[in-house]
């Protein structure tokens, strides 16, 4: 089934509903009506969250010998941000109405509208465009009379970069090599809607590569392929994704050349991750500033002398879940039993993203399946994320499984007492085999190793 017709009808309302009623993700503050810009990951939300950011660590590190961690503080000297060219750039355009108080991105309204300053709202009077810098202040220190102006870092290269000579010396890296960091980033955003993918509290996957001057463009193009490269491994669709290159007026203070992955979300394509690159800016600032020389001794080359140039990746974490969230939802016929109006809410998941791998479920509480189901999912613990149901109809419980993508189902019936024999039912494709107890867990890691997406 091509892509159009299976994501026909598919809201965002739709995937929002889901997560909240399975747990993967709960407004900020609910109870008191709510923080706009601000979600909590609830049990299934923070298992996926986990899932995608190991995942990206181990694409970042583990595979590639020249990358090493990092996790910096979420606090920074002031100057930092000056440095940066943030305080005097990281803005959107502002307008409000006067008369509704309404608030916009002067980018986001008709132009016509703007010209004339008419709120697309009410039709009140629009003020004057002005900048609004998105970094959120705070105080540190008792006292607060300003001298103790401190940013919430709005992105985690920062931290990378004044960190990049240390991480030179304490680990004798060599160029090209890179940092990868996954954390916090806040920015004060106007508009939030569209649930988490633009919010004022999310968090960034991202990995700096220092090249030499001169390399950089053959490293940007590198870093396209591998990125690329990373969302097959995923197991996402890869027709929902796109390239877009940043246009002169779109390009980022710090930016030669950009380019954004784009997902093709229910409401249109938008940007997944950028891959930018940012030349020696930001090293070259933060010498200016700090004084500090920070010029690489590239050894291999006579001891010459440079400021590193930066291919950087940067993507979203929790976008990414929301990207994962949409590509996984189907809502799917199933007519069973010839109920021509049966179907059922399923999430693809790749099984290694899978907030639970394995669900054991007995078929009746009584004649001792109960237990033997929980020996069995003990059994299965150590190695898969499992999880345990014995309340409903059976077909019920593989709903509510298929909902929050659990891969497989391990059903224990009266013959498992005789023969020792179990259910494994697939998720995608319904499918039920009967295996031995004691060849379950070789069944699910084939499984998950040859696990293709239909
Ligand atoms: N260090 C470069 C940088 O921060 P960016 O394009 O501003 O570049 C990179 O952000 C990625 O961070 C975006 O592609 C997106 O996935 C994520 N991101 C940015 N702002 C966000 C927000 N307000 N809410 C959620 N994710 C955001």
């Amino acid at each position: 089934m091509d892509n159009a017709t299976r994501d026909a009808g598919i809201t965002m309302e739709k995937i929002v509903s889901l997560a909240k009623r399975r747990g993967f993700v709960f407004q900020s503050s609910e109870i008191y009506g709510g923080q706009a810009g601000a979600w909590d990951y609830g049990p299934m939300g923070i298992e996926l969250k986990n899932r995608i950011s190991r995942f990206w660590w181990k694409e970042m590190t583990q595979l590639h010998d020249d990358i090493v961690g990092l996790d910096a503080a979420i606090l920074m000297h002031p100057r930092v941000w000056e440095a940066s060219g943030h305080v005097e750039n990281f803005t959107d355009p502002l307008v409000d109405c006067k008369k509704c108080k309404t608030r916009f991105r002067a980018d986001q309204i008709d132009p016509e509208k703007l010209a004339k300053k008419v709120c697309p709202e009410c039709g009140g009077e629009l003020t004057d465009t002005r900048k609004f810098n998105l970094m959120f202040k705070t105080n540190i220190g008792p006292v607060d009379d300003g001298s103790g102006l401190i940013y919430l870092r709005p992105e985690t290269a920062q931290g990378i970069y004044v960190n990049y000579k240390n991480i030179v010396q304490s680990n004798r890296m060599k160029i090209p090599f890179g940092i990868a960091q996954i954390g916090k980033a806040f920015r004060n955003e106007i508009v939030t809607k569209n649930f988490i993918f633009r919010t004022c509290e999310f968090e960034q996957m991202e990995m700096q590569y220092f090249v030499r001057p001169g390399e950089d463009e053959k490293f940007f193009d590198y870093w396209r392929k591998q990125r690329w490269a990373y969302y097959e491994k995923l197991g996402v669709r890869m027709d929902k994704l796109r390239w877009h290159q940043h246009g002169p007026d779109e390009l980022a203070h710090y930016a030669k050349d950009a380019y954004d992955i784009e997902y093709e979300f229910p409401m249109g394509f938008k940007e997944l991750e950028g891959v930018h690159n940012r030349t020696n800016f930001d090293l070259t600032r933060h010498q200016q500033f700090s004084g500090k020389d920070l010029q690489y001794i590239d050894q291999d080359n006579g001891n010459e002398r440079y400021i590193p140039y930066i291919i950087e990746t940067s993507a979203g974490l929790t976008r990414q879940l929301l990207m994962v969230l949409c590509d996984a939802y189907e809502e799917q016929k199933v007519a069973d039993k010839g109920n021509e109006d049966d179907w059922r809410t399923v999430l693809h998941f790749h099984p290694n993203l899978a907030p639970v791998t394995v669900a054991v479920l007995p078929l009746m509480k009584k004649d001792g399946l109960a237990e033997l189901a929980q020996e069995i999912r003990q059994g299965l613990k150590e190695e898969f994320s499992t999880d345990y149901d014995q309340s409903g109809a059976i077909g019920r419980r593989y709903r509510r499984q298929d909902e929050v993508g659990t891969p497989f189902c391990v059903t224990v019936d009266y013959q498992t007492k005789e023969d020792g024999t179990v259910t494994v039912r697939f998720r995608d494709s319904m499918e039920q085999v009967r295996v031995h107890k004691d060849e379950l867990e070789a069944t699910l890691r084939k499984a998950i190793k040859e696990y293709k997406r239909v």
